[in-house]
């Protein structure tokens, strides 16, 4: 079997071929690895992983962000459906975090170490609806202005799961759970460069909320002109699922955003989220913390 890689008609994703995640010989590894630098998102239709491979790929990247205080929950649920089989309905437990995942974003820019990447997986899926779109923040970067991008070079925002939550309606107290941070918001460029390819890309998302030193109505404006510009063709793709596929993107230079479904019907994803590399992805602020005896790992995030 030999791995064929075709790029999609966006500028960003390939859809990878004739390869078995759960097998794959250090060539094709590597195929797979370089694709991931070149392309940012990889679709890998019908894999059918169990559990354990899919964890085991999503460790070939780096360590793996643990999304519970439970250390063995290396891979989690994006899913609707509850125990019992039903599916949760509005203002029970996960029904607003679902909904947030609906506005385009980039996983973990809220915790003190940015996410390197994420591997999803279709379990159950609706009978229609349900995508998930991926946009290419370097081509963003690329077709911006140059006034824009002089604009944008030395500045930052914080990024906090409270404010993209409330931005949509949903209020929660402090200390509401993983995510919601428990020290200051972490602080992030607007212009992130990669470290495998040393290309620029835009950091943005539904997270980012607060540019220092701007009046906040004039940065709010900033980033929802930049998110909106950002998220357009040739720069989106829309996965509609089939079960066993896997679609992985890289969180520094990606964003994406589940696609509305009908919420009667079961949604079940599985979800792995590699750590990113503290040297890059710890915020600034988050360095501070830590010189003063706060040592974020991925393990008490
Ligand atoms: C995620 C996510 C979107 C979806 O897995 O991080 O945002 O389509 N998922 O379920
Ligand atoms: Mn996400």
């Amino acid at each position: 079997m030999q791995p064929t890689i075709t790029p999609m008609e966006t500028t960003m994703g390939a859809t990878v071929t004739g390869i078995d995640l759960a097998n794959m010989s250090t060539a094709e590894w590597r195929m797979v690895e370089d694709a991931f630098h070149e392309h940012a998102v990889l679709l890998f239709p019908a894999q059918n992983l169990t559990d354990e491979a899919q964890i085991a790929f999503a460790l070939r990247f780096g360590e793996m962000e643990l999304l519970r205080s439970d250390p063995d929950a290396k891979a989690v649920n994006i899913s609707n459906q509850k125990p019992d089989g039903s599916v949760v309905q509005p203002g029970e437990h996960g029904y607003n975090a679902l909904r947030g995942n609906e506005g385009w974003h980039t996983d973990s820019s809220y915790m003190p170490l940015a996410a390197k990447a994420s591997v999803l997986s279709a379990q159950v899926v609706p009978s229609s609806g349900g995508e998930t779109a991926v946009a290419d923040m370097r081509d963003a970067y690329d077709a911006l202005d140059q006034d824009m991008k002089d604009k944008i070079a030395d500045l930052s925002a914080y990024h906090s799961l409270y404010q993209s939550q409330a931005k949509i309606g949903y209020t929660v107290a402090t200390g509401a759970g993983y995510g919601y941070h428990t020290k200051g918001a972490p602080l992030r460029p607007l212009v992130y460069t990669h470290p495998a390819t040393g290309r620029k890309s835009l950091f943005i998302g539904r997270h980012a909320y607060r540019i220092p030193g701007m009046d906040d109505g004039e940065a709010k404006e900033l980033l929802d002109g930049l998110l909106e510009f950002a998220c357009q063709p040739p720069r989106t793709y829309y996965h509609a699922w089939k079960p066993g596929d896997v679609m992985m993107w890289d969180n520094r230079c990606t964003l994406h955003a589940a696609q509305p479904y009908d919420y009667n019907q079961p949604r079940v994803m599985r979800h792995t989220r590699i750590a990113g590399d503290p040297a890059m992805d710890l915020a600034a602020t988050a360095k501070d913390e830590a010189a003063s005896g706060f040592e974020p790992t991925t393990s008490n995030l």
